[in-house]
């Protein structure tokens, strides 16, 4: 049973359809042991706390600089023994030293198809606003681990969301949200838990 800590910064509705997900089995062989927030009031740290699931709050507020920041982050991560780390809805840039000692053990959800509409400054709602600008028909998620490249990681999963004409960005991320992100994260999480993930020269394969 591997231990999963999941990072949040948010409303948690990726958090939640995790902890769906455990509650339904579909996550059989992992268990969310704790869930650290980067901000104070953040409502995933209620959702944790209705499901009586540990909460730790981070804040990078209450630090001077990004090095002490993630410096904290790292020793909260091996006092809760991570076995796997879930960004969902994580805003804060994971610092090298943690993705160097948890390589290839750290997921993200992205709300793109990966590398359309990714990298720094794409987050939240600015990625599907560029989705519209540009004027795609398809977008969707994207699940990867994390790497020292922003949403640069090996590709594990990605579902694909049909763009429609009369969308605004807030009604195409609650599509890609419920129709993808929260199909895929779940889905992935409990295929790294069964160790059906493999990564080879810098690519994720899903072993059968
Ligand atoms: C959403 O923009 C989602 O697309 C992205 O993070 C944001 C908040 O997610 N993954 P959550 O509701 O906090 O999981």
């Amino acid at each position: 049973m591997l231990n999963i800590t999941v990072l949040v910064s948010g409303s948690g509705t990726n958090l939640q359809a995790l902890i769906d997900a455990q509650k339904s089995g579909v996550i059989k062989n992992g268990r969310i042991t704790c869930v650290i927030s980067s901000k104070d009031g953040a409502y995933a740290l209620e959702r944790a706390k209705q499901n009586n699931i540990k909460v730790r709050v981070i804040s990078k507020k209450s630090f001077k600089t990004t090095e002490e920041y993630n410096g904290a982050l790292l020793s909260a991560l091996r006092e809760e023994k991570a076995d796997l780390i879930v960004l969902a809805g994580f805003l804060s840039i994971i610092g090298d030293e943690i993705i160097k000692e948890y390589e290839n053990r750290i997921i993200n959800i992205h709300p793109s198809l990966i590398p359309s509409f990714c990298g720094p400054g794409f987050y939240g709602l600015h990625v599907h606003e560029q989705a519209l600008k540009y004027g795609v028909k398809v977008t969707g998620a994207t699940v990867h681990f994390v790497s020292s490249v922003v949403d640069g990681g090996a590709i594990i999963l990605q579902k694909a969301v049909e763009v429609k004409n009369d969308d605004t960005p807030e009604i195409l991320q609650r599509r890609v949200m419920e129709q993808a992100e929260w199909v895929i994260l779940p889905w992935a999480v409990a295929l790294f838990c069964d160790g059906k993930i493999k990564v080879k020269d810098g690519k994720a394969y899903i072993m059968p």
